[in-house]
């Protein structure tokens, strides 16, 4: 299986993709996590995307494809994958598939974790407490979840219109967001079977 999690800073994307990559599997690949390692380990790409990672904006689109393009087709390979925090804008989405495509990579199903904004400050607020990441601060919290709103949202109706979107209430405990995830996934993989 080939699948992406899409969702608000504070979701429950990775907790999730974690998760149902053991469930199933699969290789969990989270383009934030890559990001952030190239950061920590100080290398030129992590030089060049800090400062915006710092103010919770986007990183450019280059560098983001680049990064991911190995790993995703090593993980297609390796059984498929769960992609989180990528694509974060429609271009991306597109770009993503043109490559894809032709590689037989494809996202195959894309599920949305719904959560309520009051939600997603207080759960990124408590988690800035320890997490020591630069952008889980109160204030760059409100511009993640701007950009959230208007770079990303788009993403929902492309993967909307093409039948691969999957919803999920994602304000409840991280067991029952599971169960139900994955309780849809088996249902869609069936009908996929069957196509
Ligand atoms: P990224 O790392 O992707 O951050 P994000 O989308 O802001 O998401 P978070 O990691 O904050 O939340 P999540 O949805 O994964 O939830 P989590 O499971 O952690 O991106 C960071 C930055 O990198 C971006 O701002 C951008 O600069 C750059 N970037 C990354 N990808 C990019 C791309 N494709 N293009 C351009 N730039 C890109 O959970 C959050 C908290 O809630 C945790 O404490 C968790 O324990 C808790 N929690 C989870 N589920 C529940 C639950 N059900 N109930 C209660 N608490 C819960």
């Amino acid at each position: 299986m080939r699948l992406l999690l899409i969702g608000a800073p504070g979701a429950g994307k990775g907790t999730q993709a974690q998760r149902i990559a053991d469930h199933f599997g699969l290789v969990h690949i989270s383009s934030g996590d890559l990001l952030r390692k190239h950061v920590a380990e100080d290398t030129a790409t992590g030089r060049s995307v800090r400062a915006y990672m710092d103010r919770g904006d986007l990183v450019p689109d280059a560098v983001v494809l680049d990064m991911l393009r190995k790993p995703v087709i090593a993980a297609a390979a390796a059984g498929g994958y769960v992609l989180d925090g990528f694509p974060r804008t429609v271009e991306q989405a597109q770009q993503a598939y043109g490559v894809a495509k032709e590689l037989g990579v494809a996202v195959q199903l894309a599920v949305f974790l719904e959560v309520p904004r009051e939600e997603l400050v207080s759960r990124i607020v408590a988690r800035g407490l320890s997490s020591g990441r630069t952008d889980d601060t109160r204030e760059v919290v409100e511009n993640r979840l701007a950009v959230y709103e208007q770079q990303t949202s788009p993403i929902l109706d492309y993967y909307r219109r093409r039948e691969r979107l999957i919803s999920v209430n994602g304000n409840r405990p991280v067991d029952e967001v599971t169960w139900s995830v994955v309780v849809q996934l088996q249902r869609a993989r069936r009908a996929l079977d069957k196509q």
